[in-house]
């Protein structure tokens, strides 16, 4: 038998947290997970369980004692190590042989995961509740990567209130008027701080009743077996996660340390609302900011280099959108590259090469926002035998596992679509693999949504590939102008799009362009998984009036059994 020293593990930002309860006592077996105490911060009560079996020793505390991560809890006498065989779990955060108290150079653990992003944290839960046990490495002081801390997460909490701005300046049309908005940029970014703190914090507190050992500083590989993190313990390990994201692409020949180029981390800052700005780039991230700013006032201009916005989405759930910016923003260039900027007295010159844009123009801010890149190259990957290519992704097979058999790679650097529930989807495969279970990346789909106003939400087939592959497809597009709902809610310009098999008669892909079309997506990603035609969805009762309706009456369309609009059965064709 060892003697060994449990101690506090991360529980987050807290510090001096009370012990309100002492559960176990000198002379008591526990096994692994039986809590040994409980405490309570401001926000909530958290129990802290055994990482391993063994019989309690001395207890090191007593009620009412406040506690910080790293406090002494108890001793615990355990199996030797050898003798310890099966026995799976003993986390590094909890377990401290006391020989070795203090020392923190090196840390092994069954599986490290490099990066605590979406996919990240995923992946090391999930793993942890497989019993593995488990070290986080994140650069960041707080868990949740860039969606979480500088991404999806705060530019929701913005976009609800741009979404909010909108409506009430619009219900002035149906007879209700406020006067303009008093914006209070301070309390505002309070606000989304808040929202992303909560968050974080809240992750944090998931690792540690995990038994998660979250390691903060910039993880690279040193050998196939060992990241070496700067600024904290390295971290052996028997198998890997990689999950570092992504980011942003900056342009050649763009002063981006000028205060006013921003990327959209520095546009989630909200530093200040530029009265002229201008949006580079007419995909996802720029649009949806450029709604943030024109809601608080901002005159917004977008230039893309395309011919079109979104230019991956089809242009009939594109549409609705570009009619009502256009009647909102001072300019959309499309077809237009930036090929200059030049800083001057009063704001920035920017100069333009495009049919549409003049040759330049004058504006207080600029966003950039022309894509994301793999951060594959900065993780010293050849030192594991990871082979990560030219652009910075890392390949992986079904089972998430890289040219490394005992390392894997999920998320934004595996490649695209660069998404949240993506990268989580494959974090619990590449777990739940880890841990010997039978999983494998197989779904039939990725939603993908655009949170712009109006949404834009599509999965699975798109109208334009089916056309580009000849795929024959019945086609329903649902005008929202006949929807109850959306008539009551004063927001007729949406579109509901569903495409069937022509052979099978299986629902193959889906667009929704609306209010809560992110939503409303859900059901037509179910539907596809589970392989449902047309019939299966317009016999499925919808509740009356919704916007959900529209994916019903759209079904209908193709069923032919519609009663709510006028439309004979189309048929579409690959020509
Ligand atoms: P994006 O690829 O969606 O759009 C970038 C746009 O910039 C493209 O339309 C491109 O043609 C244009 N562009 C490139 N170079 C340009 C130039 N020199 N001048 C003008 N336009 C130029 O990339 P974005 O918006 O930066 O987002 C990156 C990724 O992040 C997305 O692809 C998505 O995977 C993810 N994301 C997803 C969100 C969501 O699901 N709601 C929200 C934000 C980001």
């Amino acid at each position: 038998m060892a003697s060994v020293v449990i101690r506090l593990p991360d529980i987050g930002d807290f510090e001096d947290v009370e012990v309100i309860e002492i559960l176990v006592a000198a002379g008591q077996r526990v096994a692994p997970e039986d809590s040994l105490i409980t405490i309570e911060s401001e926000k909530a009560s958290m129990e802290i369980p055994a990482p391993r079996a063994g019989v309690v020793g001395e207890l090191a505390i007593a009620l009412g004692d406040l506690v910080s991560e790293g406090s002494p809890i108890l001793t615990l006498e355990v199996a030797e190590e050898s003798e310890i065989g099966m026995e799976s779990r003993a986390p590094a955060s909890h377990v401290e042989p006391v020989s070795r108290a203090g020392t923190d150079a090196e840390l092994s653990a069954e599986v490290a995961v490099l990066g605590g992003g979406p996919g990240g944290y995923t992946a090391a839960f999930r793993a942890a509740d497989l019993g593995k046990s488990v070290v986080l490495i994140e650069r960041e002081p707080t868990l949740g990567g860039v969606c979480l801390n500088v991404g999806c997460i705060p530019s929701k909490a913005l976009l609800h209130l741009a979404e909010v701005i909108a409506e009430v300046r619009e219900l002035g049309d149906r007879g209700i008027s406020f006067g303009a908005p008093e914006i209070d940029l301070e309390a505002l970014r309070a606000h989304k701080d808040a929202v992303v703190r909560r968050l974080t914090d809240g992750l944090a507190s998931l690792a540690g009743q995990r038994g998660v050992r979250v390691v903060t500083g910039t993880g690279r590989f040193a050998s196939p077996q060992r990241i070496a993190v700067e600024g904290g313990p390295s971290v052996a390990f028997e198998s890997a996660v990689i999950a570092v994201g992504s980011e942003a692409v900056e342009l050649p020949d763009l002063p981006h340390s000028d205060p006013r180029v921003w990327n959209s981390t520095d546009a989630l800052e909200l530093r200040e609302i530029p009265r002229r700005l201008l949006v580079i780039g007419g995909g996802v991230i720029g649009l949806e900011l450029a709604g943030v700013y024109d809601a608080l006032g901002s005159e917004v201009t977008v230039v893309e280099l395309l011919d079109a916005l979104l230019a991956d989405v089809d242009p009939d759930l594109v549409r609705p959108l570009e009619r009502r910016i256009s009647r909102r923003y001072a300019d959309v260039w499309l077809g237009t590259r930036v090929i200059g900027v030049e800083p001057e007295a009063d704001g920035l010159r920017v100069a333009f090469d495009g049919a549409k844009a003049p040759e330049s123009a004058v504006f207080d801010g600029l966003l950039v926002a022309v894509g994301r890149r793999p951060n594959g190259q900065r993780i010293a990957a050849e030192l594991a035998g990871v082979d990560v290519d030219a652009a910075g992704f890392i390949h992986v097979d079904a089972e998430q596992r890289t040219s490394a058999p005992h390392i894997y790679a999920i998320g934004d650097v595996v490649g695209p679509p660069m998404l949240a529930h993506k990268a989580t989807h494959e974090g619990k495969i590449a777990a739940e693999v880890i841990a010997g279970l039978p999983a494998s990346f197989d779904a039939r789909t990725i939603p993908s949504v655009a949170y712009t106003d109006p949404e834009i939400a599509w999965m699975g087939l798109s109208e334009t590939r089916a056309r580009a592959e000849g795929i024959e497809v019945e086609k329903a597009s649902f005008p929202w102008a006949a929807s109850g709902r959306a008539l009551g809610i004063g927001r007729p310009e949406g579109l509901t799009k569903l495409l069937f098999s022509a052979e099978t008669g299986r629902l193959l892909g889906a667009g929704i362009v609306g209010r809560n079309a992110a939503e409303l997506i859900a059901e037509t990603v179910l539907a596809l998984e589970l392989g449902a035609d047309a019939e299966d969805l317009s016999l499925t009762i919808h509740a009356h009036p919704t916007l959900s309706e529209t994916v019903h009456f759209a079904a209908e369309m193709v069923a032919g059994t519609i009663t709510d609009l006028y439309a004979p059965k189309t048929r579409q064709g690959s020509g």
